[in-house]
């Protein structure tokens, strides 16, 4: 075997090679265990000394530069793979672009106009202590009024300020809140709630309220109609009917619900509403509750009631939403269902 020739032929077959593949057999048959170069290298040591000494280098150096050809061979492969992936000219592939949960779009709208009105937007713990989402709120333990919650405690505590739950409303960042600023102040707080309840076409174990307050030294009930006023009309349109109806928190006095008309009445109609209307067996969805803020709350906050007033509302987001886009069952907003979602 020449080295010289062998060198030759190897050039040329590394150079005829398009891929990867073919290289790695090119290389096997120069340089892999079983070709002549290397049977001729395993050799050396049977030829006599001074033939040894003559033919040892060439081969050696033989192996060295084929070597050297495959590595560059396999460098200028490699690299034209990586271009060969980028098709300038193959048509596009489409992009599905997501988009924003029904919820989500609620929540910004009510964000958009309540920040219109001057009310700072407040976030709050989802884990909160019993001590704020009850004691403070003028609910005190084993008086009847926890019953309007249903409640996923969570383990360990052994005081109301280390028991910790789920908070069921978003009221308790009212004190939180209050307990870090001095009035008059205004705020909206969104967030999600948990209730220990079981689901229906209007309940869902847990769901996303929108807390209001607004305190000053003479804000007052007819403060709170205009501002929710307000509020409906732009989220629902001009038409829109509404009723305050006296209720009962023990965090406010007096304390009021506000329904939305649901069918009847002199607004548009639509199937999906009135079939909330017949699971309700009214014509009529509650979707806050509110009043002015109870004395006893101002006292937890380390606010002097005799010097502050002011209103407090929590409205249910799945409830507008419902209302606003005509969604029957609140449990499809937590379905998943993409024939809902995708309307949006
Ligand atoms: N936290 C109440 C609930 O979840 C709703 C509520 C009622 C909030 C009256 C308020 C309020 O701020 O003043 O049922």
């Amino acid at each position: 075997m020449n080295p010289e020739t062998l060198k030759q032929e190897a050039y040329t077959d590394i150079e005829a090679c398009n891929n990867l593949q073919e290289l790695e057999a090119v290389r096997v048959k120069y340089v892999g265990r079983k070709s002549e170069l290397t049977l001729a290298l395993r050799g050396l040591k049977d030829l006599p000394l001074e033939e040894r000494r003559n033919a040892a280098p060439k081969l050696q150096q033989a192996r060295k530069e084929i070597e050297g050809m495959l590595a560059s061979k396999e460098k200028e492969l490699a690299s034209s793979k990586a271009e060969a992936k980028v098709d300038l000219t193959r048509p596009g592939t489409r992009h599905a672009f997501g988009h924003l949960h029904p919820l989500t779009l609620m929540e910004k709208e009510v964000v958009d106009i309540f920040t219109s009105m001057n009310f700072s937007v407040i976030d709050g713990p989802e884990v909160e202590t019993e001590h704020y989402n009850f004691d403070v709120l003028n609910i005190p333990a084993n008086h009847p009024a926890r019953e309007m919650w249903d409640t996923f405690w969570l383990k360990g505590g052994n005081d109301s300020r280390s028991r910790k739950l789920l908070r069921t409303h978003t009221s308790p960042m009212q004190v939180r809140y209050m307990e870090t600023h001095t009035p008059p102040l205004q705020i909206i707080v969104p967030g999600r709630v948990f209730r220990y309840e079981a689901t229906d076409a209007s309940h869902e174990i847990n769901f996303y309220q929108v807390e209001g307050l607004m305190v000053g030294r003479d804000v007052s009930l007819a403060n709170f109609k205009y501002v929710i006023e307000e509020f409906l009309k732009k989220m629902f349109g001009p038409k829109t009917e509404f009723r305050f109806r006296p209720s009962y928190f023990p965090f406010t006095e007096p304390s009021v619900e506000v329904d939305v008309r649901l069918v009847g009445g002199k607004g548009e109609q639509s199937e999906s509403l009135r079939a909330i209307a017949e699971s309700r067996k009214s014509e009529w969805l509650e979707v806050m509750g509110a009043g002015m803020v109870n004395p006893k709350v101002f006292e937890a906050a380390g606010y002097n009631p005799e010097e502050w007033q002011g209103f407090a509302f929590g409205v249910g987001l799945e409830r507008l939403a419902m209302l606003k886009y005509k969604i029957p069952d609140i449990r499809l907003f937590y379905s998943d269902d993409l024939r809902i979602i995708n309307q949006f």
